[in-house]
Parts: structure tokens; C-alpha cells; sequence
């Protein structure tokens, strides 16, 4: 099937969020905070919490079927499943293989990345080099975090930034204007400690250990000046390199951590606040889902039309961070 020179275009998108919302008047109950300083210091009113038993694979689930629904292709047409999360059912089997069993998409390769927030454009620059070389030709890229189960519920620092939820694209070669660009990804391990969470092998769950070990810790101030200029930098560097400039980009797609960080961005780029899309108000950072979260509302609010040129920009722990540009 070796096929080169063809685009990678979204074919197709879904989105699944748990059903529970926490707002921050709950979050008043379980820590000493405000809605007025969660608000003004991060734009977040709402964030959706998974019920218990629900795990990454579950809740991508019905995003992944979504999107291969409206992306007009058939579970077995699919050649290469990603996964990007923090928060997989297990260390292994991948939560992409759990993914792949559940819709029934063969035995095609499934796993998962850990990028931290970047996660989902990892996975895209992945998917979009097999489809560029020929090795798949429809690809599944899902973004599907719980990070309700990271969240040290009386850390007011962390615990009033984070939710839940998933989002899934269809990549699929084509022929035409439409697909991606082109992607950059970074990394600097350098910086590694200014976020950090989980259980692995520095870390083993144990019996007897602190039951907070595994969760989130953040150097906030710190992170959030180095997430204003990676995701600055790496977005003027991508439309550098494609000839373009930010009056060329119908919608920039950031990380959804904080409302000040995409200011910060939007400001830093030279983009107006109404090119520049927003729902961290209603989700809160769901980590590597925010971005494909976010590409699905405004393709589903008619933001994102045939033709249109979106610029996807990452940021999280690693410190990784990454852009992709693509027409729609
Ligand atoms: O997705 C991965 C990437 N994540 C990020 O990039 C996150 C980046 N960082 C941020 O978004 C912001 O730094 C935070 C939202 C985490 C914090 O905002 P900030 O404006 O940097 O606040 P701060 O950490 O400087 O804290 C200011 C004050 C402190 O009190 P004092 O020391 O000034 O008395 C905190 O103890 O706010 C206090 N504080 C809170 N007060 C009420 C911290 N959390 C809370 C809270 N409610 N939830």
C-alpha cells in the first residue's frame, strides 16, 4: 500500500465527557478557595469528574465511535490506533489495545504515548508520518485523561485546575488541500520536575506507602512562563516555516490549562481573542484532551469550515510541548 506524498485530513471527530459537573462552588466545600480566585486566576467555572469504574479506554470509547462514524470509514478500515494520556487503565495493556478490542478494529498496531498534555499532538505528528509514508491509511488519534484520579483533592493549588473527559479524531490519507501541514513537536526532560504525577518505577504503589504519592504535583508560577513562551515560540517558528502568518489562521486551538496562559499566547502571537478558541471555562485542563475536545466544539459550533487554516499548539509535563497546522 505504499503510498507517498499523500495529506493526513481529519476525516472525522468525536467527544465523550463524563456527565458529573464540579463546579467551583463544590470545590468551596472540599478546600479552602473562592470561585471568584479560581475564576480570575484560571477563567475555569466547571470541570466533569468520571463516575468510579470508569477508565481511559471507557470513556474514549464512544468518542472513537463517533468519530469513525462521521469520518464515513468502517472499524476494520482502520490501519493504527494512538492513545495520548496520563491517566491509562493500566501500565500495560496499552489503553489504545483495550480501545481496539472494544470497537473491533482488528489487529491493527494500538498504543498508547505519554506526552503529558501534549499528548494529543504527539500522536498526531505520529499518525500523520504513517499516513505520509504510506504504512496506514486511516489512523485514530484519541486524547482521553481522568485525571480526577491524579488530583490530590485537598491540594487547592492543583486540585481546582483538573477534569475529565475524551476526544478522538479519524486521520485518513488524502488526495486533496485539506489535511495537515505540517506538525513540530519539543521536549525538555531538563524541566522534568515542574510537573510530575503517577505511580512507575521510582515510584511504586505499595502497600503502607503515602496514598498521595502518585498524585499531582505542580510548580505552577514556574511552569506557567515557560508554557507562554514554548507555545509562543513553537507557533511563530510553524507559520514561519509555512510561509504564513497569524492573519492567515482562522482558529488557533491551544492547551486548555489556564485562561491567562492563552492571553498570554494570543497576545505573544499577534492573534485576536476571536481567532483564538476557549472552553477551559467549562472542562478545566483535561490534559491531553483539551485540544481535541476544543477542535471538536468549534467544528460543532461551525468555527472550523472546509478550507480553513487551524493551528492545534501543546503544552505539559516533560516538559513537552508541540504545534500542528492543518487546513481543515
Ligand atoms: O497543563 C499543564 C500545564 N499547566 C500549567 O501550565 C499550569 C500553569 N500555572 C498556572 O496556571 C498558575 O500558576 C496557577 C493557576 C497554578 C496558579 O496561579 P498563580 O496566579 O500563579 O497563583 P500562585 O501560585 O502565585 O498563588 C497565589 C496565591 C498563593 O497565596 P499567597 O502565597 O500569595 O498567600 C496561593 O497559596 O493564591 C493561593 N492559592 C489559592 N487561593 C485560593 C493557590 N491556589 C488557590 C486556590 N484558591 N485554589
Amino acid at each position: 500500500m505504499k503510498k507517498e506524498g499523500k495529506r493526513s485530513r481529519i476525516a472525522g471527530i468525536g467527544m465523550n465527557m463524563p456527565s458529573k459537573i464540579l463546579s467551583n462552588a463544590d470545590l468551596e466545600k472540599l478546600v479552602d478557595t473562592s470561585d471568584e480566585w479560581i475564576v480570575t486566576r484560571t477563567g475555569i467555572k466547571e470541570r466533569r469528574i468520571a463516575e468510579e469504574g470508569m477508565t481511559a479506554s471507557k470513556l474514549a470509547v464512544p468518542a472513537v465511535l463517533e468519530a469513525i462514524r462521521n469520518g464515513g470509514i468502517a472499524a476494520e478500515d482502520i490501519d493504527l490506533i494512538i492513545c495520548a494520556t496520563s491517566t491509562p487503565d493500566m501500565t500495560y495493556p496499552s489503553t489504545a489495545c483495550f480501545i481496539q478490542s472494544e470497537i473491533g478494529a482488528g489487529d491493527c498496531p494500538a498504543f498508547d504515548i505519554s506526552a503529558a498534555c501534549s499528548g494529543f499532538v504527539y500522536g498526531l505528528t505520529i499518525a500523520d508520518k504513517f499516513i505520509k509514508t504510506g504504512s496506514a491509511r486511516n489512523a485514530i488519534v484519541i486524547g482521553s485523561e481522568l485525571n480526577s484520579r491524579l488530583v490530590d483533592w485537598d491540594d487547592r493549588s492543583t486540585c481546582v485546575l483538573f477534569g475529565d473527559g475524551a476526544a478522538a479524531v479519524v486521520l485518513s490519507a488524502s488526495d486533496g488541500q485539506s489535511g495537515i501541514m505540517e506538525s513540530m513537536i519539543f521536549a525538555d526532560g531538563s524541566y522534568s520536575d515542574m510537573l510530575t504525577a503517577g505511580h512507575g518505577s521510582a515510584n511504586p504503589a505499595k502497600s503502607g506507602a503515602d496514598p498521595k504519592s502518585h498524585c499531582i504535583k505542580m510548580k505552577g508560577n514556574q511552569l506557567f512562563k515557560v508554557a507562554v513562551k514554548s507555545m509562543a515560540d513553537v507557533a511563530g517558528e510553524l507559520l514561519k516555516r509555512n510561509g504564513l502568518t497569524a492573519d492567515d489562521v482562522k482558529l488557533v486551538i491551544p492547551h486548555q490549562a489556564n485562561v491567562r496562559i492563552i492571553n498570554a499566547v494570543a497576545k505573544a502571537m499577534g492573534v485576536s481573542d476571536g481567532k483564538i478558541y476557549v472552553n477551559v471555562h467549562r472542562y478545566g485542563n483535561t490534559s491531553a484532551a483539551t485540544i481535541p475536545i476544543a477542535m471538536y466544539e468549534a467544528w460543532a459550533e461551525g468555527r472550523l469550515k472546509k478550507g480553513d487554516i487551524a493551528l492545534l499548539v501543546a503544552f505539559g509535563g516533560g516538559l513537552t510541548w508541540g504545534a500542528t497546522l492543518l487546513r481543515w
